[in-house]
């Protein structure tokens, strides 16, 4: 049976994550994995319940301490309820938002600080993380005119997204063994080609060929 893996995706709004993300699931399925494709906040009823709660419009103002809270139980469910269990089984995660994005839009954006959100993070998941993080970077002005309806995280001020992005692009540049780093205004199907590739040798070395 292959070794499982963990694929998160990330990056700021309208960064085309779910294309992606999508892409690489047909990729990796044509090659006979399995795949698990999920995302946050979500993939569980629970967590699905709380994604909800966090991207109503109608909570403008949440607390910044509350927001993160949230993301971390949403996180903590779901990372035991199906990605661990998934990687275990050996199959392939993909996971539309991770950690990183707590980091970068409660640590950078809300101004929580990165260590306070990981560490949140971290405790509520028992310390899982992806082995790969594909992070697709798009100034702010081109990713949000991408939208139509902004939820409650889209809708805050382009000074915001701008710090969402400068934490992404901070926390890439300090791993870039578990980090790709990919301009997102580029053409889709090269995109999709070097995620494929850096996937496909990732999961080689892993041994889960
Ligand atoms: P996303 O799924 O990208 O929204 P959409 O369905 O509109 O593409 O993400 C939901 C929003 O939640 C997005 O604005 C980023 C935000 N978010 C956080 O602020 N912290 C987190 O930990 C996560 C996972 C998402």
């Amino acid at each position: 049976m292959p070794a499982g893996a963990f694929i998160a995706l990330e990056g700021g709004e309208g960064a085309g994550k779910s294309t992606q993300g999508g892409l690489l699931v047909q990729h990796l399925r044509d090659r006979g994995r399995e795949v698990v494709w999920t995302r946050e906040p979500g993939g569980t009823p629970a967590s699905e319940a709380i994604r909800t709660i966090v991207l109503s419009p109608e909570f403008e103002g949440l607390d910044p301490r509350a927001e993160a809270l949230l993301f971390a139980a949403s996180r903590g469910e779901h990372a035991a309820r199906v990605i661990r269990p998934a990687v275990e089984r050996g199959a392939v995660v993909v996971c539309d938002r991770y950690v990183d994005s707590s980091v970068a839009y409660q640590g950078y954006g809300r101004s929580l600080g990165a260590g306070a959100v990981r560490d949140l993070s971290l405790w509520a998941t028992g310390g899982l993380l992806p082995d790969l993080t594909i992070l697709l970077d798009v100034d702010p002005v081109i990713g949000l005119g991408r939208l139509s309806n902004p939820d409650r995280l889209e809708a805050e001020p382009i000074e915001y997204h701008r710090a969402v992005r400068a934490g992404f692009l901070e926390l890439a540049a300090s791993d870039p063994s578990r980090y790709m780093t990919l301009d997102a205004s580029g053409d889709v199907n090269e995109i999709a080609h070097a995620i494929a590739d850096r996937v496909d040798s990732a999961l080689a070395s892993a041994g889960a060929e």
